[in-house]
C-alpha cells in the first residue's frame, strides 16, 4: 500500500506535489498517463490517495471519463481531482458520481488545504484507540490494527477473528498501541455506544463522532465541487451541534477532558485538525463559567469553525505557524485575515451563523492590549468566549504528548499556562478571573496545589 499516486503530464504540477510529498515523507508514485494501465495494470495498484490532474483537459465533460478510468486502474481510498477553475455544478456532480472525493483548484495546491486533506487521509488514516474500551464477549464490527514500526505499516490483529473472547482481548491488550481505520470510525462509535459501561468510554465515542462530522464540515466549506444549499448547510450545522450536545452531556460526568482528548488525538497539535479537541475543552469550561447548555454548544461550534480560514493561507505559512517560526510581513498580513475568512467561508457555503457566533470568531485573535487582529479591539470590549478559544488553543498545544515520553502532568501544565496568561497582556482581567474560577470548579486545576507553580 503506497501513500500517493499522481497522474499528470504537467511537470510543474508534478513538482508541486513532489514538494508536498517530500515534506511529509509520503511514498509517491508518479504517472504521466493511465490509459495504458487499462490493459496492463500495475502490479501494486493500491494507494491511499490519488491526485489526478484535470488542468490540461480542455473539454470539461471529459473530467468524468478521467475519473472513471482512474477508479478502474487504481484502487484508491480517496481521490482528488485538480481543475484550473471552478467547474459548474453539473460537472462537479458527475465527477463525484464517478468517484472523485474532492475537487481542488490548481491555485490551491499552494495552500494549507492540501496538507489538511492529505494529513487526514494519509497520516491520520489510522486512529489510536484504547484496549480498555473493548468489551469481552462482544463481536467486533471493525478491524483492530497494530503498527509495525520499522516498516511504518499497519497490520490487522483481528484479521482472523471478530468475536472477542477473554483470551483474544488479553492478546490485544498486550499490544502497546492499537488503532482502527478512519473509515470504521462510525462502526467503532456505535460499538462503544452499544456496550455502555462507563462515561469515559461513551464520551470518547461522542468525541470520535464529532471528529468525523468536523472533517465533513471542513470538506463542505473547502471542496470546490460542493454547491451547498441552505438546506445542506443547515443540516450539517445541526449535526455538528447535535454531536457537540451529546459530547457535552457525557463530558458533564467525566469532567477531565484530557481523558477524552489525548487518548483519542486525531491530527497534529497546533494545527486546524485540533479544533474538535478545543471544542471538548471549551464544553467543560463553558459550563463551569456559567453558560447555559445552548450557549456552551454555540461556543463549541465556534471552536470548530474559527480556524477553518487558516486552510486558505499558503502552505509555507502554515508550516511556519506549526513550528512557531516567524512569518514575514506579507505572510502575517494574510494570516491576520483568517478569522474573517473562516466566517466568509461558512457564509459562502450557506451555514446559518448567528451574529454573535460571527462576532466570537472575529474576536479569537484580538488582545486586551489592542495589539491583536483583525480589528485591534480594546481589551474591555472582548467577550469571554473568543478569549477562551484563544486560551484553549495555546493550552492544547502546550499539552502535547511527545512520543516515547511518560504521560505529562496535565494539572501542572494547566497551572503553568494559566499563570503565563495572567502575566501577559493578551487577555482582559475580567476574563482571567472568570477563567480561573471556571477551571477550579471544573477540577482542571486543583485549589490545594495552587502554589505548586514552577
Ligand atoms: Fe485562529
Amino acid at each position: 500500500m503506497r501513500d500517493l499516486i499522481v497522474v499528470s503530464q504537467n511537470q510543474r504540477f508534478i513538482n508541486d506535489i513532489k514538494h508536498i510529498a517530500s515534506e511529509y515523507s509520503f511514498e509517491t508514485h508518479i504517472m504521466h498517463e493511465m490509459d495504458s494501465l487499462v490493459d496492463n495494470p500495475l502490479e501494486e495498484n493500491y494507494f491511499k490517495v490519488g491526485i489526478i490532474d484535470g488542468t490540461l483537459t480542455s473539454a470539461k465533460n471529459e473530467l468524468g471519463g478521467i475519473i472513471q478510468v482512474a477508479r478502474m486502474v487504481f484502487d484508491m481510498e480517496f481521490l482528488i481531482l485538480v481543475v484550473p477553475k471552478r467547474v459548474e455544478q453539473a460537472i462537479a456532480e458527475e465527477v463525484k458520481k464517478y468517484g472523485a472525493n474532492y475537487i481542488l483548484l490548481d491555485s490551491e495546491l499552494e495552500t494549507a488545504k492540501v496538507d489538511f486533506i492529505l494529513s487526514q487521509v494519509i497520516r491520520c488514516a489510522f486512529i489510536p484507540i484504547k484496549a480498555e474500551d473493548l468489551v469481552v464477549d462482544t463481536r467486533l464490527t471493525f478491524d483492530i490494527y497494530h503498527l509495525i514500526a520499522h516498516k511504518g505499516r499497519f497490520l490487522p490483529i483481528t484479521a482472523f477473528f471478530k468475536d472477542l473472547t477473554e483470551k483474544r482481548l488479553e492478546k490485544i491488550r498486550a499490544v502497546n498501541e492499537i488503532y482502527i481505520h478512519r473509515r470504521d470510525l462510525k462502526a467503532y462509535g456505535d460499538y462503544l455506544a452499544k456496550n455502555e459501561g462507563n462515561e469515559v468510554r461513551l464520551a470518547r465515542a461522542k468525541f470520535l463522532s464529532l471528529n468525523d462530522s468536523y472533517i465533513e464540515l471542513v470538506q463542505l466549506l473547502t471542496d470546490q465541487g460542493e454547491f451547498s444549499s441552505f438546506e445542506k448547510g443547515k443540516k450539517l450545522l445541526e449535526r455538528c451541534r447535535q454531536f457537540c450536545g451529546e459530547l457535552l452531556f457525557h463530558l458533564k460526568q467525566v469532567k477531565d477532558p484530557t481523558l477524552i482528548i489525548n487518548n483519542s488525538a486525531i491530527g497534529d497539535f497546533g494545527s486546524v485538525e485540533r479544533s474538535p479537541a478545543i471544542a471538548c475543552y471549551a464544553g467543560v469550561i463553558g459550563l463551569d463559567y456559567g453558560l447555559n447548555e445552548e450557549k456552551t454548544i454555540d461556543l463549541m461550534v465556534c471552536c470548530l469553525l474559527s480556524d477553518i480560514g487558516l486552510l486558505t493561507i499558503p502552505r509555507g505559512s502554515a508550516i511556519k505557524l506549526k513550528h512557531d517560526l516567524k512569518l514575514n510581513s506579507e505572510e502575517f498580513r494574510e494570516y491576520c485575515r483568517h478569522p474573517l475568512v473562516s466566517v466568509e467561508l461558512a457564509l459562502s457555503r450557506k451555514l446559518p451563523l448567528e451574529e454573535r457566533i460571527r462576532e466570537y470568531i472575529h474576536q479569537t485573535h484580538e488582545q486586551a492590549d489592542a495589539k491583536g487582529f483583525p480589528y485591534q479591539l480594546v481589551g474591555d470590549r472582548l467577550k469571554f468566549e473568543p478569549q477562551l478559544i484563544r486560551f484553549l488553543w495555546g493550552l492544547d498545544k502546550a499539552s502535547q504528548i511527545k512520543l516515547n515520553t511518560s504521560r505529562p502532568d496535565f494539572q501542572r501544565i494547566r497551572r503553568r499556562f494559566l499563570k503565563q496568561a495572567q502575566d501577559s497582556k493578551t487577555f482582559n482581567s475580567g476574563f482571567l478571573i472568570s477563567l480561573e474560577g471556571a477551571m477550579k470548579r471544573a477540577g482542571l486545576i486543583h485549589r490545594e496545589t495552587e502554589r505548586d507553580i514552577d
